[in-house]
């Protein structure tokens, strides 16, 4: 049967196209016949066309590890840190030197009346004078601890008027005059704070050599004195120097 229906086919679509030759006479006669025998099964078709791709399988196991790399060049700065807590406080510090090789002083007074006009007032009545810093042979007051010192002078005047200088290496610091011409006694007084220097002198001295009205005065009921005392030291270790700068 279906061979049959494709012989139909044939000769239908053989005579729509105008073929002519004996394929129209087979059409023509084809009641006459028998049906024929089953053709032979024909050959293999071709390869049918590639398939659509397939899904894509599972991850694979990982590689193995590689080589280490070489090291990178170094970083820039980072930025500066803040700033850190307060320190605890310092260890107790030694015991200082003793104040007592720093000191200083005298006091010392006249023993009779004076009238000695070039040279230093000669007051041999001792006070203090521990360090021996006061020379009661010259009569002056020499420096060895470099600093500040405080002088002061009290003198008995009788009879006449008297000037008196303070002096310092050979210069007057300071001068006192008394000009007394009355009654029988007077003071004269005086003082300075002078910053010396090791080897300086100072020394009590009329002051000017024709000076007629000398009345310097001292007995023992009367005393004519001269003090001087280190207010300061100024040492290179001193921590007092060191805060002042
Ligand atoms: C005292 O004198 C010294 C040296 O002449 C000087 O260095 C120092 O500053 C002076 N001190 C004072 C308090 O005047
Ligand atoms: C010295 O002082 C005493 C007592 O204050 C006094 O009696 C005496 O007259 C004084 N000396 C002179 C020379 O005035």
């Amino acid at each position: 049967m279906v061979t049959l229906s494709w012989m139909l086919l044939l000769c239908v679509l053989a005579e729509g196209y105008g073929s002519e030759v004996g394929v129209q006479e087979g059409c023509g006669r084809w009641m006459g016949g028998v049906p024929g025998t089953p053709g032979l099964d024909g050959q293999d078709g071709r390869d049918g066309r590639e398939g659509r791709q397939g899904e894509t399988g599972d991850t694979g196991l990982p590689g193995v590890r590689g080589e280490r790399g070489e090291v990178g060049e170094v970083g820039g700065d980072g930025v500066q840190g803040r700033r850190g807590f307060p320190g605890a406080p310092g260890l107790q510090g030694q015991r200082g030197e003793s104040s007592f090789l720093y000191r200083s002083a005298f006091s010392v007074g006249l023993t009779t009346p004076t009238t000695t006009t070039d040279a230093p007032l000669h007051f041999t009545k001792i006070f203090y004078n521990e360090q021996h810093h006061y020379d009661d042979i010259s009569g002056k007051f020499r420096c060895f601890i470099p600093g500040v010192y405080y002088f002061t002078f009290h003198l008995t005047v009788q009879g006449q008027g008297c000037k008196v200088g303070l002096y310092r290496n050979g210069r007057v610091m300071s001068l006192t005059l008394d000009q007394f011409l009355t009654s029988d006694l007077d003071q004269s007084s005086g003082g300075a704070v002078l910053n010396l220097s090791s080897g300086d002198q100072v020394w009590l001295q009329v002051y000017g050599a024709e000076q007629e009205e000398i009345g310097i005065y001292a007995d023992i009921n009367n005393d004519s004195t001269f003090t001087g005392f280190l207010i300061q030291p100024r040492l290179p270790s001193s921590p007092l120097d060191n805060r002042r700068r």
